[in-house]
């Protein structure tokens, strides 16, 4: 494993452009919001300071209104699409008009407690204090555009948003959305991989759909939020926001920011109280549900599994997750696989069809590690372990049989290596 950590390293270096890492050089090649703040995870193994600077750079790009954009266009690149004119956000640096999911604090809080532990508190603790505010400015604009209720979830207007762009849980949400008038593009994905890992042209045409809405509403967060044709209180991020709501309140207790403190605090009893909201019971799985027909997706994904990452526990629907988790473990060779494989839209190298990610697999362990469940902790980070010593440092990966999906040297896939065997 020397040689695998020193592979993992030259990824992160080799990705590096610069004060930001780009996930992928050919089929990602800007900064990418969760990617990012994953990737600072994996850098604080072997250099603290580069850590730092990759959540710094993300931070830099942050809006007036606080929002955080799910891709920074530091500069352009023909091999993507959509690029910078296609957004249209008329921002520098160029950005995206969407978000992504809420992991920055999170990590910014594992890169502090290690700083801690390695007696450095004293000389990061200025450059924890200059984040800090960003993160809870982040934080308050979700609670203020995408969660219209009050109920401490996160409304997703974009599938893109969720980080799990074709997860089936957008079908039915997705099919208001009028792709009628979206003309011609040409995607650069399906040039640089096998289509049949990637989403399909109906979704891309909805991705595009979503875009020009955005964009013909001069990407003005509020009022889409209101109006948007796509409107699903996403369980991935609505769980990932609580946990980084718990992680922001450590910061500002070890800050000693009381009065934002107290503020956190009440975010998260709001999430407490209100996340049962995503509990369907009819199917008993945590999972997204449609915010224009309140329907629940029904569906069993990775993202399911966060609620024990999210500290948000009731016996009988941990139950309920542990017996899914055993059941899936039955019909893989490799766990979390991001959609049930007793579902029939199952597709095992089809990105969020069906691929185990290594992300997803780091919070969905710590979770259930935390919670006390450490034969399933152990057997999910295992697996991840096992998935990237054999087949390759990919974006995702076959959960049957560890078929490498998406990009190679990944760097989001090289950091989860690196934060959780180096
Ligand atoms: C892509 O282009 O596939 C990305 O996931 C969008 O964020």
């Amino acid at each position: 494993t020397d040689d695998l950590n020193e592979a993992a390293r030259a990824i992160l270096r080799a990705n590096d452009r610069g004060g930001y890492t780009v996930p992928n050089g050919r089929v990602y090649p800007f900064q990418w919001n969760w990617d990012s703040a994953f990737v600072a995870m994996g850098f604080d193994t072997f250099d603290r300071d580069r850590a730092w600077a990759e959540i710094e750079s993300l931070f830099s790009a942050q809006w007036e209104d606080g929002f955080v954009p799910h891709i920074v266009f530091w500069k352009d690149d023909p091999g993507y699409f959509p690029g910078p004119a296609v957004w249209g956000t008329d921002r520098t640096p160029m950005t995206s008009g969407i978000t992504q999911p809420p992991v920055a604090a999170t990590m910014l809080r594992q890169l502090w407690d290690s700083a801690v532990a390695a007696g450095e508190a004293d000389t990061y603790r200025s450059r924890a204090a200059a984040l800090f505010p960003k993160l809870l400015e982040w934080h308050r604009w979700f609670a203020r555009n995408r969660d219209p209720e009050g109920r401490g979830i996160v409304v997703a207007l974009h599938p893109w948003e969720t980080g799990r762009d074709n997860s089936p849980e957008w079908d039915a949400p997705g099919e208001p959305i009028d792709i009628t008038n979206v003309g011609d593009y040409v995607r650069r994905d399906t040039g640089h991989l096998d289509a049949k890992m990637r989403p399909t042209k109906l979704e891309y045409d909805r991705y595009l759909a979503l875009v020009q809405y955005g964009r013909a509403q001069g990407w003005d967060h509020a009022r889409i939020a209101a109006t948007n044709p796509f409107r699903v209180a996403d369980v991935g991020m609505s769980m990932m926001l609580l946990r980084a709501n718990r992680d922001l309140l450590a910061l500002a207790e070890a800050l000693g920011r009381g009065a934002d403190a107290e503020e956190l605090r009440g975010l998260i009893a709001r999430a407490e109280a209100g996340i049962g909201w995503l509990w369907d019971e009819a199917k008993g799985t945590w999972c997204s549900r449609d915010l224009l027909t309140g329907r629940h997706s029904g569906f069993v994904t990775s993202a399911s599994f966060l609620s024990f990452y999210a500290g948000v526990s009731d016996p009988a629907k941990d139950a309920a997750m542990l017996a899914h988790l055993e059941r899936i473990a039955g019909r893989v060779a490799h766990l979390m696989p991001s959609l049930d494989p007793d579902d029939p839209g199952f597709q095992m190298i089809r990105y969020w069809r069906g691929p185990v990610w290594a992300v997803v697999n780091w919070m969905i362990g710590t979770g259930l590690a935390e919670a006390g469940h450490a034969g399933s902790a152990a057997k999910v980070r295992q697996d991840t372990l096992d998935l990237i010593a054999r087949n390759g440092f990919y974006e995702a990966f076959s959960p049957i049989d560890g078929t490498g999906s998406g990009g190679d040297d990944f760097s989001w896939t090289a950091a989860i290596w690196l934060a959780w065997n180096a």
